[in-house]
């Protein structure tokens, strides 16, 4: 039930941590199972996520893979971000223990959500592009 060197070193040196003020697309998402939240702010210009980061209330299983997460899609374009699933952070980060699992996916809705709202301000309906969030 350790947790890997990779998800101690996010969580003792969050990436990518704090409010952002000029962000073009915000999300917040809630985990149901434990009452945390996650907020994820992205910068997009062109088509790509050219800053992002997050806040959170969750543990420290949601602050690793929130971290993890935000350097995965940075630079990167919105299309590649969507792909992102908890499955892939949770690989990069060299496995959560069990438990911890449901923590990981506050990252992945929360990127959804900024993405949607992004497209939203871009007058744009997220839904065909993001799916439900
Ligand atoms: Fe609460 Fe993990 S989200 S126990
Ligand atoms: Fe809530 Fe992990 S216990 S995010």
């Amino acid at each position: 039930m350790a947790y890997s060197e990779k998800v101690m070193d996010h969580f003792a040196n969050p990436r990518n941590v704090g409010e952002m003020k000029d962000f073009s697309g915000v999300g917040e998402v809630g985990n149901p199972k434990c009452g945390d939240i996650m907020r994820m702010y992205i910068k997009v210009e062109g088509d790509t996520i050219t800053d992002v980061s997050f806040m959170t209330f969750g543990c420290g299983a949601a602050i690793a893979t929130s971290s993890m997460a935000t350097e995965l899609i940075k630079g990167k374009p919105i299309s590649e971000a969507l792909k992102l699933t908890n499955k892939a952070v949770m690989e990069a980060l060299d496995g959560l223990p069990p438990v911890k699992v449901h923590c990981s996916v506050l990252a992945e809705q929360a990127i959804k959500a900024a993405v949607s709202d992004y497209y939203k301000r871009q007058g744009i309906d997220p839904a065909p592009i993001v799916g439900d969030v």
